[in-house]
């Protein structure tokens, strides 16, 4: 297929867009949302902040706080009603929302215990309409496609963006590619793309390997890309930052946690933390740190291996497949978050991953095994003298438990087989956290046997 006429993509209204590294500012979009003069990422900024038209902190709380009890789209979404930190839409009717957003605020008593700090908290952004932090990005860069009259979406995807975005599309009448690693899907994400109605390609490579492939497709034709390099994903994903501040009665927390894949979350939460700050809403930041499997740790190298000065890629394996990447685009901005609040980067091993997924589960809340790296890294940090036991810790978890109910399956009935690790020493090293299911014959005896022998077991465990 030959070049296409794309439809253009200019910035509009309340905000600017500019490359994070030469500072170029552009008011035409190129269809991969990079800097025309010098390749890089690009950023939405908001010029009237600092020209003296910055919003009063005073009166945005009481805005945010007032839109809770409206029933209207816009302020029932979790990431519109913010609205007045994010890019303006031409027209407010353009918004293609789910409710997104609007998610809990849980304590986790048991893993505090376990990581060793008094209290801590988890913002899970698996319980968004797709069931993970992905919504809400998506619904304000999907709404900028509508905007600029795209017929298509297109995102390369380890799951959780393919399923929102094909969530999303066929709320806004707007037809999906999505592109995606053979066999390294979780099967919660990819049957969600299917149900939505996305077209969708099982490529023969993996998750950096989608991304070249889509880097070509968006040269050839109209489509509107929807990763993480689009500027406004950012934009609707600093919403969660806000949200748990506002949860939190605008006392700032010591430490936030995010896993780390392509390196686009983090990057958001502490945009809205510098935000935030800058128009003086908060006076303080938190430290946020970032966490990688160990088998997936392109960050963790790239500052431990090279002072943060290049990105060392590397070849991905891990089991948390959301994370499963190895040539993380957004690392500048990732690496500029984690100066600026003081955050630190940390690895975690294959069976540590496990056993927090676990324990995250036994506190009645759950998540996929990408979300569970935060309590994994937590341990560290604690353990490294970064985190003291009295501070304040939130983790950030990305997507809901049963995004991958085939790991958590495998894992209780003890046959995970993980990468970079000995099967035996993984199963040893995780056997107090399994719960095998057990199959009985249709007796009550049979049943209350069992339960019998959980109760005395459970008296042995405390
Ligand atoms: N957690 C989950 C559950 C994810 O799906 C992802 C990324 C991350 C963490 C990492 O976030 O990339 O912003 O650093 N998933 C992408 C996807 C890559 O295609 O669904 P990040």
């Amino acid at each position: 297929m030959g070049l296409a006429q794309s439809p253009q993509v200019s910035v509009t209204r309340n905000h600017a867009v500019r490359c994070i590294v030469c500072g170029e500012r552009t008011s035409e979009l190129a269809a991969d949302f990079r800097c025309a003069h010098c390749g890089e990422l690009l950023e939405v900024e908001f010029p009237g902040w600092s020209g003296g038209a910055a919003p009063d902190p005073a009166a945005l709380r009481a805005t945010w706080r007032e839109r809770r009890t409206s029933n209207q789209p816009l302020d029932a979404s979790g990431v519109w009603r913010f609205r007045d930190v994010l890019p303006e839409l031409d027209d407010w009717s353009h918004a293609i929302t789910l409710r997104e957003g609007n998610t809990p605020l849980y304590d986790l008593p048991r893993c505090a215990k376990s990581a060793g700090v008094t209290t801590l908290l988890a913002k899970h952004q698996g319980m968004n309409p797709t069931g993970s932090f992905k919504d809400t990005g998506m619904t304000v860069a999907i709404s900028f496609a509508r905007q600029n009259n795209f017929r298509w979406v297109a995102c390369a995807s380890t799951g959780n963006t393919s399923a929102s975005m094909a969530a999303y599309a066929a709320r806004g009448g707007m037809r999906s590619l999505v592109v995606i690693p053979e066999g390294k899907i979780a099967w919660g994400k990819l049957s969600q793309s299917l149900d939505y109605g996305a077209l969708t390609c099982q490529l023969r490579t993996d998750f950096d390997g989608c991304v070249r492939v889509l880097d070509e497709i968006i040269r050839r034709y109209p489509i509107y890309l929807l990763n993480s390099v689009n500027p406004y994903r950012l934009e609707g994903q600093k919403t969660a930052a806000i949200e748990l501040l506002e949860q939190l009665d605008w006392q700032v927390p010591d430490h936030v946690i995010v896993p780390g894949g392509n390196l686009g979350n983090n990057s958001a939460l502490g945009k809205a933390f510098l935000e935030l700050k800058q128009i003086g809403v908060v006076d303080r930041l938190p430290k946020v740190s970032v966490i990688q499997a160990e088998g997936a740790n392109p960050l963790y190298r790239t500052i431990h291996e090279k002072g943060g000065k290049e990105l060392v890629p590397v070849e991905a394996e891990t089991l948390a497949t959301a994370i499963r990447i190895g040539n993380p685009a957004s690392w500048r901005k990732s690496l500029r978050v984690l100066e600026a609040t003081g955050g630190h980067v940390e690895q975690v091993s294959e069976a540590e991953i496990a056993v927090a997924k676990a324990e995250i589960g036994a506190d009645g809340v759950g998540c996929e095994p990408a979300s569970a790296v935060t309590l994994a890294g937590l341990k560290k940090l604690v353990k490294s003298g970064f985190v003291h036991r009295d501070e304040s810790v939130v983790l950030i978890l990305t997507g809901h438990v049963l995004k991958d109910p085939e790991y958590t399956i495998k894992f209780h009935r003890g046959d995970l087989s993980v990468p970079r690790m000995d099967d035996a020493e993984f199963h040893a090293l995780t056997a107090p956290q399994r719960k095998a299911p057990i199959v009985l014959d249709a007796s009550a005896d049979a049943v209350l046997h069992a339960l019998e022998a959980d109760e005395a077991e459970g008296k042995r465990h405390g």
